[in-house]
């Protein structure tokens, strides 16, 4: 089955492009709002981009058509440059979740959810106190592309918990953080809790050695 993206209508692409691009990360972000409180959501159009500058991307789609405004996270970003990114665990799905119901402006998700947030080190939004890890952002572009808005964040701060932390690279304890992945919609996630699998890369030279 072969879709033409030019004749096949958008909710169906939205469809077959979350089922086939995962599973996927999901940045629980938080930002902002004008009354100085904090607003918390969760995004799936996620991945980091480059290192050297550290440099991540979320895909933040306008609200549905008919309503002029952008989410909430994408309009805090563009007024104060700042976001955080907080790690999505297992322990966090529920209030996760409960972080996308599109509530009335003036009730906060995080106080819907149960969250607490904590201190950033570098910028001035906080971040999610329960989230195992979260990186600290500034605004480096938004690029506006019909209804969405693609938002570049450098890194500026990278807070993990100390266990979650092999001081030997450092590397991150990926198989004890029990980060989670959104898959094709539907309310479907995926655990990485005993789901690992092993594939080390294989150098040149030991492929030449016959070595597989
Ligand atoms: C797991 C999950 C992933 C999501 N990913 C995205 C996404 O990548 N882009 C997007 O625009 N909305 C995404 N949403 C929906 C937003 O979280 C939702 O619209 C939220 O209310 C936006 O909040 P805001 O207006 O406070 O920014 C996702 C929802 C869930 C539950």
């Amino acid at each position: 089955m072969v879709f033409d993206v030019a004749t096949t209508d958008k909710k169906k692409i939205y469809n077959l492009l979350i089922g086939l691009v995962a599973p996927r990360p999901i940045a629980l972000v938080t930002s902002r709002n004008e009354d100085g409180g904090i607003n918390a959501a969760p995004f799936s159009a996620y991945n980091y981009l480059s290192i050297d500058p550290p440099i991540v991307a979320l895909g933040v789609a306008d609200r549905p058509a008919g309503d002029p405004a952008p989410k909430d996270t994408a309009r805090n970003i563009r007024r104060t440059g700042e976001f955080v990114v907080n790690v999505t665990t297992e322990d966090l799905l529920r209030q996760m979740n409960i972080c996308a119901t599109d509530f009335p402006a003036e009730v906060s998700e995080i106080e819907m959810a149960g969250l607490e947030t904590a201190e950033s080190s570098v910028v001035s939004v906080p971040r999610i106190k329960s989230a195992h890890a979260a990186l600290e952002c500034v605004e480096h572009t938004t690029l506006q592309i019909g209804r969405s808005r693609i938002i570049l964040g450098r890194v500026v701060a990278m807070y993990v918990e100390d266990q979650f932390v092999d001081p030997a690279g450092p590397y991150i304890k990926a198989e004890e953080l029990h980060a989670i992945g959104r898959m094709n919609g539907l309310g479907s996630y995926v655990r990485t809790e005993g789901s690992f699998l092993h594939q080390p890369r294989i150098p040149y030279s030991e492929w030449v050695k016959g070595k597989r």
